[in-house]
């Protein structure tokens, strides 16, 4: 496939977002550890609770969804689990955009985050009301946004997608003959754009933690490591994924690992991801991307800042008092849930990237 669309000049100069530093979290010794744990399965059967966790979450986090019947998983299948589960309450333990998808499609249930400050930089680099504007100029095109992002602007648009689900749904519409508005995430619209040839102009968003893979440096390691596979999320710059044996959602790059022959492999997302990939395949030796940004500072590491404000500490705080809801303008609402729902209907009416238990 090859490009067809160039981008227009009049495209947003976004502000910088302003990134945490990587939150500490005090050392638990194991006696503590267990105590908190114990108390957190404790309160969510009181509360009639689920832990719905993602997977760059700590692997704490990421067990006990699993041991309490919740589910670690991708965005999609995040947004998916909610809706199936008879329990009042869901604790969304991710960013902030994906407690929002989840109060969006179960408005009945009570939403709770452990920080409701876990942001994402995609989100945050595309405002509400200025992408409002700048869709107003192109209104021949079908805007499709990425999960990542506000409630308010997935009210604006026709299509929301997630990484694993992106591909199917851009080439079907373009061979509908559709134009599309892409939204925030260059790296991935690029990606998509140039896999099924559509007519795209894309926002110029990106993800802070994935913009830190370089590909010299990856050069570098794949030169020291030559069988191994190289797994790529698409959020990661294009002379990343140009290096890539698979590109793919945190799903899909989970699958490739317990799936693959190669015994090494070079992982270019968030590093949370190494615990479900050790989990299934123990046997394979995992490998970091390389990341040379602003010096050795969690900050360059692969590990998102926001996604490393849930913790055991405060799963087990906002348990306690309920807080931490997330509440969604009825009317945003009303408009966010079709363009969420419409991809749900998708994904199952193509089966794209239905879950089985204990499986990615
Ligand atoms: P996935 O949908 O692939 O889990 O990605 C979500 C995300 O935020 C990746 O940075
Ligand atoms: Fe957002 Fe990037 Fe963090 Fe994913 S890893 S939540 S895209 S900032």
């Amino acid at each position: 496939m090859t490009e067809s669309s160039t981008n227009p000049t009049d495209l947003p100069i976004l502000k910088e977002v302003s990134i945490p530093p990587h939150p500490i979290w005090p050392k638990l010794e194991s006696a503590e550890k267990e105590e908190l744990i114990l108390r957190i399965k404790k309160l969510l059967k009181e509360r009639n609770a689920v832990l719905v966790a993602h997977y760059y979450t700590h692997e704490d986090l990421q067990a006990l969804a699993e041991e309490t019947g919740g589910c670690v998983a991708d965005s999609l299948e995040m947004a998916r689990f909610g809706a199936a589960q008879q329990a009042e309450t869901l604790v969304v333990a991710g960013v902030r955009f994906m407690g929002e998808t989840s109060k969006i499609l179960n408005p009945e249930k009570k939403v709770l985050m452990p920080d409701l400050g876990a942001t994402c930089s995609l989100d945050e680099g595309c405002e509400a009301g200025e992408f409002r504007d700048f869709i107003a100029k192109y209104p021949d095109h079908t805007v499709v946004v990425y999960a990542n992002t506000s409630a308010e602007v997935k009210a604006a648009s026709d299509w929301v997608v997630t990484s694993g689900i992106a591909l199917s749904i851009v080439k079907d519409l373009a061979a509908k003959g559709e134009k599309i508005l892409w939204a925030p995430d260059k790296h991935l619209g690029r990606y998509v754009q140039k896999a099924t040839g559509a007519d795209m102009i894309l926002w110029p968003g990106s993800c802070i933690v994935h913009e830190e893979f370089k590909s010299v440096a990856l050069e570098r390691v794949r030169k020291l490591h030559p069988e191994a596979a190289i797994l790529v999320h698409p959020e990661s710059p294009e002379n990343i994924i140009e290096q890539a044996d698979v590109v793919g959602s945190t799903t899909a790059l989970i699958k490739a690992v317990t799936t693959m022959e190669n015994k090494e492999f070079i992982v270019a997302t968030d590093k949370g991801i190494f615990y479900k990939m050790q989990q299934l395949a123990p046997d394979k030796i995992l490998i970091e991307a390389p990341t040379i940004g602003q010096g050795a500072t969690c900050q360059a590491c692969a590990e998102c800042p926001w996604m490393g404000m849930n913790s055991l500490h405060n799963l087990a705080e906002i348990l306690e008092d309920e807080s931490n809801e997330i509440h969604i303008d009825p009317a945003i609402r009303e408009k966010a849930v079709i363009p969420i729902q419409r991809m749900l209907d998708f994904a199952k009416e193509h089966n794209i990237g239905m879950k089985k238990k204990g499986n990615a």
